[in-house]
């Protein structure tokens, strides 16, 4: 633990992709792998994998290759995947319903425990048996059940104020899918889904691809 803290963003980025594609060997029985066939599958060069695999110490070896399953936990272990997360949803409408009734997440360790809305007609709703909750009631909630991450799935606009609860509530990391950026301070962490960014991307290739 006290090595990845000087593991730089850019292979922490990278660390998700290494994690799906190693269980996906583990699921076909392949127990280990050199960087060359890693890399085939994985698309990034062998020299990038083994400087990669190098800051974790001790799983590659000279003509043997790493060993799929100690690579996958020591990753998942990086990741903090050992470990499980209690997590909120805020904004229990379009997005917040879909995520929350996306089970995968538990099964990888953040557990959801409730929903908060503004809307009064949403609130004592329940989302599989997860239920909503009145916003103003946020910051204890978190409190009492030492929620770690908060979900952000409310209007851009209405973002910062929710992201404000949060943090007052002791909060420790925010998913935010709000197209803003949020203001926070230092101990907290945010990671940032903006799906428009992906899509606006997706349509600058397509326009490339066509000129
Ligand atoms: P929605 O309008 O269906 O749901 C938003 C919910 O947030 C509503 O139920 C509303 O009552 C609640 N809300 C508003 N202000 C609140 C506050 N201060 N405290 C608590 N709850 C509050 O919107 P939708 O489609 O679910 O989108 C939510 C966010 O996710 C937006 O920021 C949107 O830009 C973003 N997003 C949504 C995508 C989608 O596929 N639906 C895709 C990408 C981004």
């Amino acid at each position: 633990e006290k090595d990845s803290a000087k593991i730089s963003m850019a292979v922490i980025r990278r660390l998700p992709k290494y994690h799906r594609y190693l269980k996906d060997l583990l699921d076909r029985n392949i127990t280990r792998i050199s960087s060359k066939e890693l890399s085939k599958v994985i698309g990034f060069t062998a020299s990038q994998i083994r400087q990669d695999l190098n800051n974790f110490g001790g799983f590659g070896q000279q003509g043997y290759g790493y060993n799929v399953d100690a690579l996958y936990d020591e990753i998942g272990k990086i990741l903090g995947l050992d470990k499980t997360y209690s997590t909120i949803v805020i904004g229990a409408g379009n997005l917040g319903q879909a995520i929350a009734n996306y089970t995968n997440f538990e099964k990888s360790g953040f557990v959801p425990k409730a929903m908060f809305d503004m809307n009064p007609k949403l609130v004592g709703l329940k989302i599989r048996d997860i239920e909503i909750h009145d916003i103003d009631t946020v910051e204890k909630f978190i409190q009492e059940h030492n929620i770690d991450i908060g979900i952000i799935c409310t209007p851009g606009p209405q973002a910062q104020s929710v992201a404000d609860r949060l943090i007052k509530g002791r909060i420790k990391g925010i998913w935010n899918f709000a197209p803003i950026d949020l203001t926070v301070p230092d101990e907290i962490v945010v990671e940032n889904v903006h799906l428009s960014e992906s899509l606006f991307t997706l349509s600058f290739l397509l326009r490339h691809n066509q000129l």
